[in-house]
Formats: C-alpha cells, structure tokens, sequence
C-alpha cells in the first residue's frame, strides 16, 4: 500500500469519499477525490477509523457491522420511518397492525394482493411509514444483542379498559433502554369501560407524560377495532420522524437486517430483509448471516416484483445459498466472488464458535480481490 486514490481508499474503508475529504481537511489536507494519498495520509484517514495499516488495510471484512457507516453528506435523503408496536398481551397489537394495513396499503393499491412478508409499508399524507410485523420485544432484543438500530418509532398500545399491566411496563423499559421514541396508542376507547385518564395516570408513574398534562409524550386514543384514530396515530408517527430526521444515502450499497427467512418447496430460501441503507437490487452480491447468494427476485409487501428497494423498505428475497436467521445482518458487496469467500468464511467461523474453537480466519487477502 505505497499509495491509494481518496477513492480507492474510501472503498477500502467501505466510506464515502466525500467522507474521507472532509476529514482530510479536518486535518490540514486539501484533497479531491482522484488524488493520490502517500503512506502517511492513508495511515492517518485509517487511524481515524481504528484501522491499522501494515502491509496492507486490514478490517474484518467478515464483520457485517463493518459495512454499517452512519455517513454524512449530499447523499443522504429523508427515509421513512421503521415502526414496531409493542404492549401487553391482547392490549391489541394485532388488531392494531392489521387496521393499519387494511385501512392503508390497500386503498389506492388496486390489483395488489397483500402479502405477508413480515413487515409492511403505508403512506400517509405522502409519506411512507414501515411497520414491523414482528413483536416489538423482539426487535429490541435483537437491537441490543447487536448494538443496531432497526426499529426508529415504537407504539405503545395500551388498552384504555386495562391500564398499565406488567408487561406494558417491560415494553417500555426496552423502548428506553433503546432509546426508541414512544408513541401511546390508548387502545379499545370504544369500550364502556374505556378510561384513558386513568392510563395516562398510570404512565405517569413510568416517565411518560402526556402533551396534555405538560409533559412529553404524545397519547393518542385509538381503536384498533373499528379503525378510529388510526390517522391521527400515523400523523404523530410522522410528526415524530419530522423532528428526529431520519435520513439515508440510497447511492450505496444496500445493507440491512433480516426479518424473517424461510425454506420454501418451489423457491428455495427466502428471506424477508428490511433495507436500512443503500438500495438493494437485483442481481446484487450479497452476504445474509452466515449465507450469501445473489439476489435472483425481490417482491415486495403487495405482492409485486421489483427490481430494487430503497431505504426503509421490507423486501422479499430469493437467491440465497442458504436460510439465514431473523436479525442477521445482510450486506451487498462488490462482486460474487468476495460475497461468496464473506459467506463462507462467517459459515466456517460459525460452525468452529459453535465447536467452542477460536476461529482464526485470515482475510487480508481478501481485499486483493475487492
Ligand atoms: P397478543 O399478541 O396475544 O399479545 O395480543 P395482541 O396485543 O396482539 O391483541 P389482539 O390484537 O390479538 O387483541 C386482543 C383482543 O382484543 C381481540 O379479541 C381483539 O378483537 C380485541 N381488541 C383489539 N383492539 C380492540 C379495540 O380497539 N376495541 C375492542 N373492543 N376490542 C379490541
Ligand atoms: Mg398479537
């Protein structure tokens, strides 16, 4: 590694080279993107991102966190929202999910065939908005055994005949554990027994209080039943991703978390994957988990083929080698060869971690064939 490009080292680093000129300047050097860097320019840009440079840049390419940058720049644009709902049981999660979508995806939507792919998008006042069809604990879990963010907003549905149960309480010490925005749904407001103060009153106690009675936290009464309130609830969702800007750059790289995967008789495996960056298409080299492939298909949550998913988007997959595993991290690199090397590689270590063996995989020949 004598000298690289702000490009080629950029790539290197799997950052965008706007990112590495900015930090150049940051230290004193003026530089474009075709520019040659020497030794110690490369040394320095790698040392900001805790990478050693000896013969050559060694990052564990097998490590798909690698591949998740939070970028800055021009090429990041606004995102929808990545919602889950969480709650105590039969507080109405379900029925929630459901009036959502049945209400939203398929107005306007003529022809399309709602499928169940784990996860769901809706527009509201042009926006779109992703749900989560999966329970929200369950996101958060995942979230916080890999220290990723999958989930932006969660609705907390209470049921206004119920009150806070213990597992409401639970919910809510994810969601802050997470550092998720929480949104309340007060939920069944159609029963004669429906007392919303005292759900307020009780949530208090929690930390979260309500706009009306000073606080924070914004209460919106619903039922899931009958579908009332479930435009204003999408409008709050809304209001919240206008605050906390969520943003992406749908130039690169698709990367993402799985949803759900199966083994399917005609298709082979197929897996449900939520886009968090880039854009996934097909035909992309890609490591799923401890699997790869090539994305042969993709259909989305109506049912439709596509030929690539954006930011935010929950897209159904084939072409993979093998089923990978709800929350593993997906990651589209350059070409087949290295995805394949990748896959099989993170396979081998798994199987030696499962062994209880310390994995000792080289990989900076890797980068040769990048
Ligand atoms: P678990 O998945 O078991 O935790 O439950 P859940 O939170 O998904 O609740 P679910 O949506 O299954 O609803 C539980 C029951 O409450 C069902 O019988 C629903 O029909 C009913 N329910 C849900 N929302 C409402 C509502 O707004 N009003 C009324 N009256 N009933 C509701
Ligand atoms: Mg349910």
């Amino acid at each position: 590694t004598e000298s690289l490009t702000v490009a080629e080292l950029a790539k290197k680093l799997y950052r965008e080279p706007s990112e590495i000129i900015k930090k150049l300047f940051l230290l004193g050097v003026m530089a474009t993107i075709n520019q040659s860097l020497d030794k110690d320019a490369i040394e320095l840009i790698a040392g900001e991102y805790g990478v050693e440079v000896e013969e050559e840049i060694k990052i564990d390419i097998t490590d798909l966190e690698n591949y998740f940058v939070e970028e800055e720049g021009a090429n990041l644009v606004e995102r929808p929202a990545v919602v889950t709902i969480i709650g105590h049981v039969d507080h109405g999660k379900t029925t929630l999910l459901d009036s959502i979508r049945n209400t939203k995806v398929t107005s306007g939507e003529a022809g399309g065939i709602t499928q169940h792919i784990g996860a769901y998008q809706v527009v509201e006042k042009d926006k779109k908005i992703t749900f989560l069809d999966t329970p929200g604990h369950a996101a958060f879990t995942t979230m916080r055994a890999r220290g990723a963010r999958i989930t932006d907003i969660t609705i907390l549905v209470v049921a206004a005949d119920d009150g806070v149960k213990p597992q409401t309480v639970e919910a809510i010490s994810h969601a802050k554990a997470a550092e998720v925005p929480i949104i309340v749904a007060v939920n069944k407001m159609d029963k004669e027994a429906a007392n919303p103060e005292r759900v307020m009153q009780e949530l208090t106690e929690h930390g979260l209080v309500s706009e009306a009675w000073g606080g924070e936290t914004i209460f919106v009464p619903i039922s899931a039943l009958k579908g009332e309130g479930i435009d204003t609830l999408l409008e709050m969702i809304l209001l919240v991703a206008e605050v906390e800007e969520y943003k992406a750059n749908p130039k690169r790289n698709a990367v993402g978390t799985v949803i759900e995967a199966q083994l399917d008789k005609g298709r082979g495996s197929v897996a449900t994957l939520l886009v968090q960056n880039g854009t996934l298409k097909i035909g992309d080299p890609i490591v799923v988990g401890n699997t790869f492939g090539r994305v042969r298909a993709m259909v989305n949550d109506l049912g439709r083929r596509v030929k690539e998913a954006g930011p935010s988007t929950p897209v159904e997959v084939t072409g993979l080698s093998d089923v990978p595993q709800a929350g593993d991290r997906f990651v589209v690199l350059n070409d087949e060869k290295t995805a394949r090397q990748v896959g099989e590689s993170r396979a081998q270590q798994a199987v030696l971690a499962q062994r209880g063996e310390k994995s000792r995989v080289t990989l900076e020949t890797l980068f040769e064939q990048m």
